[in-house]
């Protein structure tokens, strides 16, 4: 081209990044990879190939890690765990230190190698991957000096079982391995099978930073691998980041195993530009929201929803930008779009694309390479919002969209989806922006922005799309768990009875649904006795009906949800204020049931729960993050939603006490399984939330077995989570049957709890109860 061409046509010139370095670090190694384990990599063994999406060559070879292999990952990172987190904060925070001045030493080599090895523009790779991976390490450096002192009380989990998807290879490493070292835990990591290069040099980085051996384990293969790792006995907690099937598989597979779980899933998320929006900014966002990555982003925003009177405008403006993306070898720093992972990855995008006949397809003609997995930046409107492409996840430079007409239909669009991970809001009104965002079923929500991340920020979905945030504080906690050794639940048996009628008058205690005390739909009653045999009552049956009937009525008691905390706090009080006029009555009744004497002093802590519970509810709050970018992130506090509850059996009214007193301050609905040998008591406290203006539905109270509910309950796709403490063995079966809507569960695994100390009550309890959603806000300059 000449320089008069240049002038005339004002195209870029080509400006390679020079991949030599990444080259050589790859000979240095052979080409040929084995695991790393215990500080040392193994010896390369049967493999597969990593390859350049952009041109088809092969970059080095891989091992597939057999079951031995994944067997001494797991024993050296259990090896390694005791004196890793006896170094204490202050002594891990110089290694996490380490590691994020190596990232940046590096910083190059990594963005480029990211480059080869994935397909995306060196661009995003030098200035999002990276430098987002240093600041992972950096902040969490900062978390490990400070755990002891903020969060005193908690230990380690142990080993970390983590698998990630190929998307963002190292920032996904970093969002993984920083928060796990950081609370003194332990990680055996796999990389996704196409990208596992930058995973590979990492190693190289720890074992230059002088971790300790075990610490960090990569060990490389294929799903099977994965697998492997997050069903093995050794592993104590599993964090996974990748499809939405994947997490479902992991759920089930990890069922009943006693591990901590988190899942970052897949999303389909909204991209909402209102009427008076800054046009210009909202394209210009949209182009960071699908064509980021090639809109390989779990978090893309990949569903536009525009109002109708600036949607022709706004699609004009929006195909002229399109027409001036440039595709093209991702290590030319001039590109916006590079390739995508891999063949196979387009050709999926490809399917899915052609098997969709509605809407209007447009695609930018612009320069498309020949060879490798490129596919054109693609939009589709005209759809509606059952169409397959605007329900699926397409994971591609592909994006959809339709119009509303006003902020409600906006609103009810987005949410018509099964995922709940992300959503931007535009709009010049904040006024409306910030009353929208609250309304989206979405973990993370940014407004007049989009795809924007930082290390103490949480991040993480609602729904299908996972449970469990990354970053922050908050993330960091499912790094960690109280410390001690637990003990073992024993199962509590309901007494026999010996045949001794009830003296008094005959009281039939009906289950409460809606507000009401209605009979059990299959109008079967059990008999409650007391120590000494003596019948107590009759309690009924309830069955997957009643259960049904309870998530129905909870769901429609949705206004509690947006009761201010005050007035939340004013029913507690009041619920207090009525236990406590009948503490005897209760007592008495609790001491019949358990045969122990300790009814008043139950009653009274109950009492004292509420009182606590009444305190929390206006004072739980989020937290306000200073991010390194113009703006902040509002860290919510929402309600989870609908929550199933399998109450303790021990202590019949604190254990309760124990599950509503939170639920309720947070602004949750709950369908509780009362506990199953003393029933009695939960029935009788519905006494209680009817004179304490408790609306109808936001309390539910069922009785019969837990074993046979809790399956159905914990299965039910209304329900948006479930909390176990059955003394029967459950935990297993609730987190299988969590698996189909991926509830967010919390179980007891067979531990007990003592229900008078002061830790069965507080933060722990509030966090169950509360999603945090992240709402980034523009701020200051
Ligand atoms: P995937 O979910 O299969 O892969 C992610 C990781 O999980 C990889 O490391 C893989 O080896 C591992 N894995 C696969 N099966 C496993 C199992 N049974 N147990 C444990 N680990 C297992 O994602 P895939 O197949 O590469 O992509 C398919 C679709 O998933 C994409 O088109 C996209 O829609 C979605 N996806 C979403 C991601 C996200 O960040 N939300 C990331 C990657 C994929």
């Amino acid at each position: 081209m000449t320089v008069r061409e240049i002038y005339d046509t004002m195209a870029y010139g080509a400006a390679p990044e020079s991949a030599a370095d990444a080259y050589a670090w790859l000979v240095d190694q052979g080409d040929r990879f084995g695991h790393f384990i215990d500080g040392v990599f193994t010896d390369p063994g049967e493999g597969f190939e990593s390859r350049n999406p952009a041109t088809g060559e092969v970059l080095a070879t891989l091992t597939q890690a057999t079951a031995e292999d994944v067997e001494e990952s797991v024993a050296a990172a259990r090896k390694a765990q005791g004196r890793w987190e006896r170094l204490g904060g202050p002594g891990r925070a110089r290694h996490l230190y380490a590691l994020a001045r190596l990232l940046q030493k590096h910083a190059r080599l990594f963005a480029v190698l990211e480059t080869l090895d994935n397909g995306k523009p060196i661009r995003e790779a030098r200035d999002i991957d990276v430098p987002l991976a240093q600041r992972h390490f950096y902040f969490h450096a900062g978390l490990a000096q400070l755990l002891e002192s903020e969060r005193p009380g908690q230990q380690a989990l142990g080993v970390c079982g983590q698998v990630i998807p190929w998307n963002f290879p190292l920032l996904m490493l970093s969002w993984k391995v920083a928060p796990a070292l950081a609370a003194g835990n332990t990680v055996v990591l796999k990389p996704a099978e196409w990208t596992s290069l930058t995973a590979l040099l990492f190693a190289d980085i720890c074992r230059q930073a002088g971790l300790p051996k075990g610490v960090v384990n990569i060990v490389t293969g294929d799903g099977e691998v994965g697998e492997m790792i997050v069903a093995h006995e050794g592993i104590d907690k599993v964090a996974f980041t990748g499809s939405t099937a994947v997490g479902r598989r992991i759920r089930e597979v990890t069922a009943g195993q006693g591990k901590g779980l988190t899942l970052e899933l897949g999303g389909k998320s909204p991209y909402v530009v209102f009427d008076d929006a800054d046009l210009d900014s909202a394209v210009e966002g949209l182009v960071d929201a699908i064509w980021f990555n090639q809109g390989q982003v779990c978090c893309a925003g990949s569903r536009l929803l525009v109002q109708e009177g600036v949607a022709e405008r706004f699609h004009d403006k929006l195909r002229h930008r399109m027409a001036n993306l440039r595709m093209g070898n991702p290590l030319d720093k001039c590109i916006d779009i590079g390739a995508m992972v891999d063949p196979v990855q387009r050709d999926r995008v490809a399917e899915m694309v052609a098997a969709c006949d509605s809407g209007q397809t447009y695609r930018a003609d612009i320069d498309t390479p020949q060879t490798g997995a490129f596919y054109p930046p693609t939009l589709i409107t005209g759809l509606s919002p059952a169409d397959p492409l605007m329900q699926e996840e397409i994971f591609g430079p592909v994006l959809v969209g339709t119009t509303f007409r006003t902020p409600a239909e906006a609103v009810q669009l987005a949410n018509n989806i099964r995922y709940g991970l992300a959503a931007s809001v535009w709009s010049e009104n904040l006024n409306l922006a910030l009353d929208v965002a609250p309304k989206l079923a979405a973990g993370v929500v940014w407004i007049n922005g989009t795809n924007m991340f930082d290390a103490a920020a949480p991040f993480g979905g609602v729904r299908e799309s996972g449970f469990g945030r990354e970053g922050g504080w908050e993330g960091l906690s499912a790094y960690l768990k109280p410390a001690g050794q637990p003990k073992k639940l024993k199962p509590l048996e309901p007494f026999p009875g010996n045949g001794d009628p009830e003296p008094g008058i005959d009281r039939t205690p009906k289950l409460y649904i809606g507000g009401k005390q209605a009979r059990p739909d299959g109008g079967y009653s059990r008999a409650i006795h007391a120590r000494s045999g003596k019948l107590l009552g009759q309690v009924p049956i309830a069955n997957r009906k009643d259960i049904r009937n309870a998530v129905e009525a909870a769901r429609g008691a949705s206004a509690w949800s947006a009761t201010p905390g005050h007035s939340r706090a004013q029913i507690l009080y009041y619920m207090a204020e009525n236990l406590s006029a009948r503490t005897d009555d209760f007592a008495s009744r609790i001491n019949a049931q358990t045969g122990a004497r300790t009814g008043k002093r139950e009653v009274e802590a109950a009492i004292t729960r509420l009182f606590s519970y009444a305190a929390w509810a206006d004072k739980f709050d989020g937290q306000a993050h200073g991010v390194p970018l113009r703006g902040m992130a509002l860290a919510m506090r929402e309600p989870v939603g609908v929550i199933g509850v399998i109450c303790p059996d021990e202590a019949p009214l604190l254990g309760l006490i124990s599950m509503i007193g939170p639920a309720m301050a947070m602004g949750n609905r709950a369908v509780l399984l009362a506990s199953e040998p003393f029933p009695l008591s939960a029935l009788e406290f519905v006494q209680i939330l009817e004179t304490s203006d408790v609306p109808g539905g936001v309390v539910n109270i069922l009785t019969g077995s837990h074993a046979e509910l809790a399956p159905h309950l914990a299965g039910h796709a209304d329900v948006d989570a479930v909390w176990s403490f059955s003394s029967s063995d459950i935990s297993g079966e609730v987190e299988r049957a969590s698996a189909g809507n991926l509830k967010r569960t919390w179980v007891n695994n067979g531990h007990a709890r003592d229900w008078f100390a002061p830790e069965a009550e507080g933060r722990a309890f509030l966090e169950q109860a509360t999603e945090v959603k992240t709402v980034w806000v523009p701020y200051g300059e």
